[in-house]
């Protein structure tokens, strides 16, 4: 009698009252039968083929593209790296970019850039490992700019060590940054989308949220995490039947000059360039593409991890990366200087990364 008291207790304390098995009741037993079954499995085949020859037609004929135009944008992260190079592209389409960084010094360089090529940019220093401060200032975005229609959770942070060298506060800062984050802004954002039916979010992950890499064990399992936040969101949308808000992951290998991974030692697989990374997402984008890997062969090669044995996976991951983060951290980054850090930050801010310097001009072609 009390062990099932104690039971039920847990139980409500997962929120759900009852005990914790229970057997299938007799009107559900046999409810699908074995001709529904079969009629299932043929619908999926229908379903599948003709996803496939639509998909071959648009390789072909190419694919149509929603209009951006006067939409207003949000991209975190956007004070440098990869941001900034989707802010100019989204600005050059005619959106209104709103960059929220950390960064004031890239922020505002990066403002300055997206004016200079005509376009409209507004830029909030926000720490996205702060809850309170993406809740103010998502409130402040829609009273002084309006409705945010796109939402590009961009911003990343990695700390490069093996776990045991990594202090508990940068652990938690990267889940902070690269995926509780991303629960704080679509909470912000999205009752909005929903309210007009209109609205896209787009989550930049990594290929390191779908493949284990040593010196990065905190990052990978925060892009995991951020992977399996945009597979079940745009799931719930769609079991709303909410059909005018969608969702984008986005799964990049490394990528040069962005600052993040410069000298990550890559073997055979070449680290892709920013601005074709930059191209592909504003492509995703507009077509309502819902995954982007790049390069897109490891699409093929993806399902591959789950066939083969774990020695020949961790080999190959050995041989692609043989190592992530190959010079310690903090020596060779510039430091942040003391007023460029809101003061409740101040000595807090020492993960990667902090790129203060905007990526080279030859990189920042649109
Ligand atoms: N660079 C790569 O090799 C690579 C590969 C795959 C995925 N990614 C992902 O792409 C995204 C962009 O990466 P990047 O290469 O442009 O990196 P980056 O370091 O150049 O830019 C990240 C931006 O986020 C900002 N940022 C960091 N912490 C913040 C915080 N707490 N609050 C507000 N802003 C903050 C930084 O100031 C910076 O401007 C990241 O999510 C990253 O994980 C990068
Ligand atoms: C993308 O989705 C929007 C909103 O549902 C729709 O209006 C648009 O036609 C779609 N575009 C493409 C290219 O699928």
């Amino acid at each position: 009698m009390s062990t099932e008291r104690e039971e039920t207790q847990e139980y409500i304390n997962g929120m759900r009252p009852g005990p914790l098995t229970r057997e299938i009741p007799e009107c559900m037993r046999d409810k699908y039968t074995i001709v529904q079954t079969i009629l299932d499995v043929i619908a999926f085949w229908i379903l599948l083929s003709g996803y496939i020859i639509t998909g071959i037609y648009r390789a072909i004929m190419g694919y149509p593209k929603k209009e951006l135009k006067d939409s207003i944008a949000v991209v975190t992260g956007g004070g440098g790296g990869l941001g900034s190079l989707v802010a100019l592209r989204l600005a050059r389409l005619g959106c209104t970019v709103v960059l929220w960084d950390i960064n004031k010094q890239g922020l505002e360089d990066t403002v300055k850039l997206v004016k200079g090529i005509g376009g409209k940019c507004h830029g909030y220093v926000v720490d996205l490992a702060s809850r309170e401060d993406i809740y103010r200032v998502a409130k402040t975005v829609h009273e002084e700019v309006g409705r945010v229609s796109l939402l590009i959770n961009n911003a990343g942070v990695v700390s490069g060590q093996y776990l045991l060298d990594t202090p508990d506060h940068l652990i938690q800062r990267t889940f902070d940054v690269n995926v509780l984050a991303h629960f704080w802004t679509v909470k912000a954002f999205l009752p909005h989308m929903i309210e007009h039916n209109n609205g896209h979010i787009v989550t930049i992950a990594s290929m390191a949220g779908h493949v284990g890499v040593a010196k990065l064990v905190d990052y990978c399992s925060s892009k995991s995490a951020a992977c399996g936040f945009d597979e079940a969101l745009r799931l719930e949308l769609e079991v709303r039947g909410i059909k005018g808000v969608h969702t984008s992951l986005i799964c990049p290998y490394f990528i040069r000059s962005t600052g993040m991974f410069e000298e990550v030692n890559s073997r055979f697989v070449p680290q892709l360039n920013s601005n074709e990374v930059a191209d592909r997402i504003v492509f995703a984008i507009r077509t309502n593409e819902s995954l982007a890997v790049m390069p897109g062969y490891f699409r093929l090669l993806l399902p591959f991890k789950w066939l083969v044995p774990w020695p020949c996976v961790s080999e190959i991951i050995r041989r692609l990366v043989p190592d992530a983060a190959p010079a310690p951290i903090a020596s060779h980054r510039p430091q942040l200087t003391d007023d460029l850090v809101p003061t409740s930050h101040k000595g807090k801010l020492d993960s990667r990364p902090m790129t203060l310097v905007p990526p080279a001009r030859h990189d920042r072609h649109v």
